[in-house]
């Protein structure tokens, strides 16, 4: 198991003792960096709501909402219909086991294709977005749906997570962010966290430009000696990338 921690007592409690035998598909690496990432939020007073898209049965939510300052919220938004309908049940028992009190989250049962981004800022009481991890459909068109949907609740200083970026099965999703960038040249690509696996793919790291250079050193100064040194080039700038096991190809 790779030793890495958010800094946060109950994310770690959570990610060393129970974080995979919760089903899901998000790396450990990704949750503790993720983690981290909220609680310097926290301690920087950057405060508001946490949602997830595609929350399945809950590994990567518990590990967020664990993370929550009090008075805040996370929101898990899932069809609740693969693979079973047992899902939802399996998602909200799993959050009561691992702490995460009915009154700190909503379950919201919805296609995220088919909410508006007035009915989303109506089930998060007008409050804006701190963090959201996506991870719903892995398709072009569901990512462009779900970027846009949260893009304009997200705090000024708020961080957007995507998943299975770059995963050989869904090479065509990447391009839905860069058409978002394209929309959005306030937003940057921040951090590539890299992969643990096939079924625990990398996930990008969205940030408005003004948090770039801060959000970049946080992560550099508590996870140095995971940087991959050559980083991730994105013609313009460079993206930080974050991997279990940093080297380089030997070309001697
Ligand atoms: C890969 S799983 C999520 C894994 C989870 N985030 C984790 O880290 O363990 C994808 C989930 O997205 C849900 N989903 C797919 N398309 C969706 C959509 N358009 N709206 C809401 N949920 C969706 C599926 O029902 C499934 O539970």
């Amino acid at each position: 198991m790779i030793d890495i921690a958010s800094g946060h007592p109950a994310i770690d409690r959570y990610l060393s003792k129970n974080y995979e035998q919760v089903r899901g598909m998000s790396s450990r690496f990704a949750a503790a960096i993720c983690g981290h990432l909220i609680r310097r939020q926290s301690e920087l007073g950057i405060g508001g709501e946490l949602v997830e898209i595609g929350t399945f049965e809950g590994r990567f939510f518990i590990a967020m909402a664990l993370g929550l300052a009090p008075g805040e919220k996370a929101l898990g938004i899932d069809r609740f219909d693969w693979p079973n309908a047992g899902v939802e049940t399996r998602f909200l028992a799993n959050c009561a086991a691992h702490g995460i009190a009915s009154e700190r989250f909503v379950s919201w049962k919805a296609d995220s294709r088919e909410i508006t981004s007035d009915a989303l800022r109506n089930k998060l009481g007008q409050r804006p977005v701190r963090f959201v991890h996506i991870d719903s459909h892995h398709s072009r068109e569901c990512l462009t749906n779900d970027l846009e949907l949260v893009h304009p609740l997200l705090h000024l200083d708020g961080i957007i997570c995507l998943d299975d970026m770059l995963h050989p099965g869904y090479p065509m999703m990447a391009s839905a962010v860069f058409d978002y960038f394209a929309r959005h040249p306030e937003m940057r690509l921040v951090c590539v966290i890299d992969r643990e696996d096939i079924v625990a793919a990398p996930k990008f790291l969205i940030c408005r430009n003004d948090m770039f250079a801060r959000t970049q050193q946080d992560l550099l100064n508590a996870f140095a000696r995971f940087h991959f040194i050559l980083n991730a080039d994105m013609e313009t700038y460079f993206a930080l990338v974050l991997t279990p096991h940093p080297r380089l190809a030997e070309v001697e």
